[in-house]
């Protein structure tokens, strides 16, 4: 009875959501239109005959965003509850892979209050350095972010995932799925798999756009507080020094990237390093001071301007940007005049003094533009088994040749060869 309602509600809300998904910015087509009479089957139905992507996409961030409090302590045993509440009041976890856990009662409504309702400041715990923070702290704030958190949203009037008031709406499958990128897999499962089988393989920026963006003008970065806000690494992208690449290029979009629960270290979803497309820049840090002592190109030029749970200094939050375009002007400001938005670059208090905590942006501005051969020793750009060139002696160089010497020793040499020419015969 309940499935065929939810097929039924799906069969007209689909069509919609999906032509409406794709609008989002330089909308393109995907590459290939899923099967339209297609539905949900879930990334277990996928395991079967693509178990390398499962298993890649399983130490992703994206299968964990939206959890049972069995699923929240399987990949998080210590995860913490705000005060007063125990985990038979808990219906699902919200994020807490990678940055902060938000948690939803068993109404449905995400936990802003106490239990005798009263403003909770409590309710968003950090997991880099175990703070709470206020989250719409005392509001009534129903959960309705599934169209970039769980697989198959769909926001039909007056419906409740679960039967919860405080969910508006339903989806198919918790999480990031397969099929939220993929399309609805049925009718390609059904056929037995294959390329070009009704599945959708779109490999466009505006693809992970679809989520990774913040409201509706893609000409802005949306920012607060002195920090860009998180979840907008496409808006990011499309107005930084990078805006012709798609995700996809250094992304491979089933593995981790940031260092989560089910991925303690590296980063082994980048598949393209800067390195691969810029050999000059490359050469000319190769041997700088920087370099030598460990700092990289993303320390520079994916700095963590952007927030999402804490930020540990004034200018360092918790998500890495992709802006990446420095401005090394001592006076470039890095936000509009309001602080609504970044200006689509980085500038040298975001990027250098994050680790120069001493210094100030005018000391910052008179090394930058010099800054990836910066202490370079000279004879590095000199190739050793090349002769010096023959046109400038150094007149000051100490035991050089030069001067009277020079003189004394040209006049001599005539000399001394007819004196060894005269022995020899
Ligand atoms: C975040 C979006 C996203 C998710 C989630 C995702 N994929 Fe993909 N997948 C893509 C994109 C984009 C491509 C094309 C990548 C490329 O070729 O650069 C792709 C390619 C593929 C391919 C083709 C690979 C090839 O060799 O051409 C298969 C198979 C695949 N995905 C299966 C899966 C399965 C199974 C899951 C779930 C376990 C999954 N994907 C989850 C975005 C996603
Ligand atoms: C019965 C086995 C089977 C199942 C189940 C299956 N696939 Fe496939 N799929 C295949 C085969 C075989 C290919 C072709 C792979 C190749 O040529 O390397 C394929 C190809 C793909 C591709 C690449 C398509 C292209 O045009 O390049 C994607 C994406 C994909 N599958 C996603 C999924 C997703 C998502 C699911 C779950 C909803 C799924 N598959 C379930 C067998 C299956
Ligand atoms: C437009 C898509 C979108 C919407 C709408 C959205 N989110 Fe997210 N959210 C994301 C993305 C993408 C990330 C991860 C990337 C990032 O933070 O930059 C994320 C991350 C999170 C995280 C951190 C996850 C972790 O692993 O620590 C939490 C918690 C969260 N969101 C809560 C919410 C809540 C609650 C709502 C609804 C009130 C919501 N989000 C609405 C896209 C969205
Ligand atoms: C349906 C919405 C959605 C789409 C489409 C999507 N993402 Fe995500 N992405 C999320 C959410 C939500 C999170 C946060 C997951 C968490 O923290 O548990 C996330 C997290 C991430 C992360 C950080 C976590 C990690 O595993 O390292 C990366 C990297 C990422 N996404 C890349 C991509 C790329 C690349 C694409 C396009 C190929 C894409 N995403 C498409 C919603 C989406
Ligand atoms: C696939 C090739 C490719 C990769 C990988 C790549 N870049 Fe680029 N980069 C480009 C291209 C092409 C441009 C020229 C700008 C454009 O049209 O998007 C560019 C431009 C830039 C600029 C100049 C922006 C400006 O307007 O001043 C910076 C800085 C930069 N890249 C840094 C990086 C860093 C740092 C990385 C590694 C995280 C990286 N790039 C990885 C291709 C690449
Ligand atoms: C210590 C900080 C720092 C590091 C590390 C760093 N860069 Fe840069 N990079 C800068 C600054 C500052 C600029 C802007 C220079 C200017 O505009 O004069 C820049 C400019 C660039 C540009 C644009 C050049 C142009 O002509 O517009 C590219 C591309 C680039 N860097 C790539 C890289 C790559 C690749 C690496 C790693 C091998 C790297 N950078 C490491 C600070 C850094
Ligand atoms: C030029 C290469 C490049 C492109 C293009 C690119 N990324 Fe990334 N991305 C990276 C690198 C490198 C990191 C890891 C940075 C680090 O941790 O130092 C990263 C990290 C991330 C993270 C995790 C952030 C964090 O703080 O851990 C997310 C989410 C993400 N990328 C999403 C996207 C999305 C969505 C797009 C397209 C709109 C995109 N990326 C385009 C190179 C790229
Ligand atoms: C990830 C951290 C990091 C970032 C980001 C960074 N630096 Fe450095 N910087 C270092 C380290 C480490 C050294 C070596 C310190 C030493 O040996 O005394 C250094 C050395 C220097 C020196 C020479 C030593 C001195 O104090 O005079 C200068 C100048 C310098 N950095 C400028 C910059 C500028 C300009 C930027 C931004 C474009 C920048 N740095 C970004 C870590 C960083």
């Amino acid at each position: 009875m309940r499935i065929s309602f939810i097929f039924a509600v799906l069969l007209l809300v689909l069509p919609v959501a999906y032509s409406v998904e794709y609008v989002i910015g330089d909308a393109k087509e995907p590459v290939e239109k899923g099967d339209p009479d297609a539905v949900y089957v879930g990334a277990e139905k996928c395991k079967m005959c693509h178990k390398d992507k499962y298993d890649d996409w399983k130490t992703s961030g994206h299968p964990y965003k939206l959890l049972t409090p069995e699923e929240a302590k399987a990949i998080r045993p210590d995860i913490p509850l705000p005060e007063g509440y125990t985990w038979d009041d808990i219906q699902y976890v919200i994020g807490g892979w990678g940055w902060k856990s938000r948690y939803i009662g068993k109404d449905g409504f995400i936990i802003t209050k106490t239990k005798d309702g009263q403003p909770l400041e409590k309710n968003q715990y950090n997991w880099q350095d175990g703070s709470w923070s206020s989250y719409h702290s005392g509001e009534n704030k129903t959960y309705n972010c599934q169209r970039c958190h769980n697989t198959g949203a769909a926001y039909e009037e007056g419906t409740h995932q679960d039967g919860l008031e405080g969910i508006e709406g339903t989806w198919e499958f918790r999480g990031v799925q397969c099929e939220a990128c993929h399309g609805p897999g049925s009718k390609h499962v059904e056929q037995g798999g294959g390329r070009g089988v009704a599945i959708v393989v779109d490999k466009s920026a505006e693809l992970c756009g679809k989520c990774h963006v913040r409201g509706d003008n893609m000409s802005a970065i949306p920012s607060k507080g002195g920090f860009i806000r998180h979840h907008e690494q496409y808006q990011e992208l499309k107005n930084g020094g990078m805006s012709a690449l798609d995700c996809t290029t250094c992304h491979d979009p089933h593995k981790a990237v940031h260092e989560g629960a089910t991925n303690p270290e590296g980063h082994p979803g980048i598949i393209k390093k800067c390195e691969d497309c810029h050999a000059e820049e490359s050469e000319e840090f190769i041997g700088s001071i920087m370099q030598k002592d460990g700092v990289t190109c993303t320390d520079c030029h994916m700095p963590k301007v952007t927030k999402s749970a804490i930020n540990v200094s004034d200018y360092e939050g918790d998500v890495n940007t992709h802006i990446f375009r420095i401005d090394t002007r001592a006076d470039a400001k890095m936000f509009t005049t309001d602080g609504k938005s970044a200006n689509g670059y980085l500038t040298l208090e975001y990027t250098c003094l994050k680790c120069h905590l001493d210094k100030d942006k005018t000391w910052a501005a008179k090394y930058a533009s010099e800054i990836h051969s910066f202490g370079k020793a000279v004879e590095i750009k000199t190739p050793a088994t090349t002769a010096a060139p023959a046109t400038t002696p150094a007149p000051t160089a100490k035991g050089g040749i030069c001067g009277p010497t020079a003189v004394l020793l040209a006049a001599l040499l005539p000399l001394g060869i007819m004196y060894w020419l005269r022995r020899r015969g």
